[in-house]
């Protein structure tokens, strides 16, 4: 072995360790601090591994409501994306809610325009609003009912209107539309994420791994959605291959899924024929997890006359909260 390539590799052992050294570091002062402010730190299955490692709790958007309605703490550190960090503040005005990082913005979530929505209610004034959980709470304020990947049949059907006009995700809409007889009128949002998954690729992966059972997020095109056994939200694609028979799946969603897959169940094998990565949900890191809560930033604010109305929106959704 040449000297050249046996000095190179000693500079990235030593990088390495010095990396896992401070990350182990972090995690400490992050547990300690956590303790100190009577904080809980919510992790979203999409985040880095090295923050699944402080997490309280880690699920998806459905279970991560539950979770801030549940919890008493003071501090809620929400390690996902502003709608989700939004939420746990609508449901707790009274503790202090921190989104480590300004920028993790699901753009999604901005998609709706608030006049045009109201213009498009006064033009149904007998269909109902159903606004998918990543929306910002004045969508959430307009809207009459809220829910998630994870309830999405539910909510629609648990509406006593025939027609339902749906915010923001078009794909979801399309998705759920096929599990009503009601009208749906859909908004023309999308994820980015997800939206790029193609049917053909899916093909060439179930032709690879023909034994593998296919997870789908519902945010994927119908086309990508007509391929999978499964459809379902992230910690429902955990818990379909903790109970399946399947060894080897392919799941199409966003790639931090993975992790939450291969470190909950190491004896299986997972597979994504895209290795599709939302940069908003990947801005948190261990060092901003710590600033957030050393200097208690950055804290999320909801004017009360929205939060009340957005709460509505999200309590109606926790009691019809049959999870698929
Ligand atoms: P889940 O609620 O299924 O975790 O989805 C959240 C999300 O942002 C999907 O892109
Ligand atoms: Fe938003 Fe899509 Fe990222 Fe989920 S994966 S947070 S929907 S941009």
């Amino acid at each position: 072995m040449d000297k050249e390539y046996l000095a190179k590799q000693q500079v990235f052992i030593s990088e390495f360790f010095k990396l896992r050294n401070k990350q182990q570091k972090l995690i400490e002062e992050i547990e300690k601090l956590k303790k100190k402010k009577k904080a809980v730190i919510l992790v979203h299955n999409y985040q880095l591994p090295e923050i699944y490692k402080i997490a309280d709790f880690i699920g998806d958007s459905l279970e991560l409501s539950r979770a801030a309605t549940k919890t008493k703490a003071k501090i809620i550190v929400f390690c996902g994306v502003d709608f989700m960090a939004e939420s746990a503040k609508i449901l707790n005005p009274d503790k202090i809610v921190l989104l480590p990082v300004l920028e993790a913005k699901c753009p999604m979530a901005g998609q709706v325009k608030i006049e045009e929505l109201k213009e498009l209610q006064k033009k149904h004034p007998e269909a109902a609003t159903v606004c998918y959980i990543n929306t910002s709470a004045e969508t959430k304020a307009i809207s009459d009912i809220c829910c998630t990947s994870a309830n999405v049949i539910e909510v629609v059907n648990s509406l006593p209107n025939k027609k339902i006009i749906f915010v923001p995700d078009k794909n979801l809409a399309k998705y759920v539309s096929r599990y009503t007889n009601k009208e749906i009128i859909s908004w023309p949002g999308f994820c980015y994420v997800h939206h790029q998954f193609l049917a053909q690729k899916v093909r060439e992966a179930k032709n690879a791994f023909p034994k593998a059972e296919v997870l789908a997020h519902p945010e994927c095109p119908s086309e990508v959605l007509d391929l999978a056994d499964y459809v379902c939200s992230t910690s429902q694609m955990l818990k379909r291959a903790k109970e399946s028979k399947a060894k080897e799946f392919i799941i199409l969603t966003e790639m931090g899924m993975l992790e939450r897959l291969k470190m909950e169940i190491p004896d299986k094998k997972f597979y994504t024929p895209q290795a599709k990565i939302c940069i908003q949900q990947k801005k948190n890191r261990l060092e901003s997890v710590y600033n957030s809560l050393l200097f208690e930033k950055y804290k999320i604010a909801v004017p009360e006359v929205v939060r009340i109305k957005a709460k509505r929106a999200l309590d109606k959704m926790l009691q019809v909260s049959y999870a698929r």
